[in-house]
């Protein structure tokens, strides 16, 4: 079999890491994306001090990155003294997948709307390189080269992807996420989830991808539900996000596969907050991805032992303890719409991943 794994992102992890930001900035003129909320202003101001002043500060965006809030941001971003060389995002996916659309854009959302809706090329040496600071443990967006564009005036979203946005370096402090409550750790702490097995049930996976990915959802299984009872417990804390880095490196080269495709569908219906989205159905995913394929029904039994179908009743047990529904009902999805909305999801870009087989009833 032939195959090839590549990440090209610098990994820097470790407590109090932030505090060395400065230095990676390096003298550069640089742009900060961030939150505008207390204790993200409280970090802004740390950095300005070691790193001098950003040429720009954007802090428009709250969750899930619009077209609308974007083309807000861009013309911000644009409209900076001069151009920053590297752009620093501190926060959760939204802040980083934010930054990569500023970074393609050149100062303009059109830039980027025309290369999603028209398919024209983006000016791949005008993209500025990012350090990605995350401060939640779920999207892997640190170590990945796409970023979800949602158009929620349309209900539809779109992946903008490039390889010259892979961050320059991921900077992962564990501190920095000790202060994010249950709601926020449970569905990012799934999505990294999400990420390790659709990466498994993938026809992209490979051997590499596969052994970060069945690290990581071992380690997550294991740790998510003790850190959820104590939050600020700071070794659990580097554990899951160690884990979450892991599934990033993994579904960096094979993107992710049937239930992300369902998850769109689902948030764009019901505002359902995306790591919860994409994982509630993972029991009924992996049911259609057993027997399919040898590899992944190894990689499935490293994470879940010798019998599968007892693997995926221990899953769906998992994380109905946390909390999460996981009847498509209880997302306002009838039995028909299911039907058809999986369908749909298998006919999706990340649904082609998906190396299973619907049931005869779905089909
Ligand atoms: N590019 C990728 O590879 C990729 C992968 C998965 C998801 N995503 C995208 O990422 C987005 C979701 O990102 P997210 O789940 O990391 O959350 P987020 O960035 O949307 O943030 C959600 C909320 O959490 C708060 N928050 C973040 N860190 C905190 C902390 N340490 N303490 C307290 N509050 C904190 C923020 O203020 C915000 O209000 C979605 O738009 C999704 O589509 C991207
Ligand atoms: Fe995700």
């Amino acid at each position: 079999m032939n195959w090839a794994y590549w990440n090209p992102v610098k990994v820097r992890f470790g407590t109090g890491l932030f505090n060395e930001l400065a230095g990676m900035i390096d003298g550069r003129r640089w742009a900060l994306v961030t939150y505008d909320q207390p204790i993200f202003r409280e970090l802004a101001a740390r950095l300005t001090e070691a790193a001098g002043a950003p040429l720009v500060t954007i802090s428009n965006i709250e969750t899930n990155p619009d077209c609308a809030d974007l083309s807000e941001s861009c013309r911000q971003f644009g409209a900076a003294a001069e151009r920053p060389e590297v752009i620093v995002a501190l926060g959760g996916g939204s802040m980083i997948d934010a930054a990569k659309v500023l970074a393609a854009s050149g100062g303009d959302f059109e830039t980027v709307r025309r290369h999603l809706v028209e398919k024209r090329p983006l000016d791949a040496a005008a993209i500025i390189p990012i350090i990605a600071v995350p401060t939640t443990a779920g999207t892997g967006s640190e170590v990945t080269s796409w970023a979800t564009v949602w158009d929620s005036a349309n209900g539809s979203k779109y992946s903008l992807a490039h390889p010259r946005l892979y961050p320059e370096t991921a900077v992962l402090d564990p501190a920095l996420t000790v202060g994010a409550p249950r709601g926020l750790t449970l569905a990012t702490g799934l999505d990294a989830l999400s990420h390790a097995l659709e990466s498994i049930w993938n026809v992209n996976g490979n051997p590499v991808s596969a052994n970060y990915a069945i690290e990581a959802a071992r380690e997550i299984i294991d740790t998510l539900p003790r850190l959820l009872e104590r939050l600020d417990d700071e070794e659990l804390r580097a554990r899951q996000m160690r884990a979450s880095l892991l599934a990033g490196l993994a579904f960096s080269n094979t993107k992710t596969a049937l239930a992300h495709n369902i998850s769109y569908d689902i948030t764009l219906k019901s505002g359902t907050i995306h790591g919860i989205a994409c994982s509630f159905s993972l029991p009924i995913v992996m049911r259609w991805a057993m027997g399919v394929k040898p590899q992944c029904d190894a990689a499935l039994r490293r994470v879940f032992g010798p019998d599968l179908e007892a693997g995926a009743e221990r899953l769906e047990t998992f994380l109905q303890n946390l909390g999460v529904k996981t009847d498509p009902a209880a997302y306002g999805v009838s039995p028909v719409e299911w039907d058809r909305l999986v369908d749909k999801a298998m006919q999706g870009e990340r649904g082609r991943n998906f190396i299973g087989r619907l049931p005869a009833k779905a089909a």
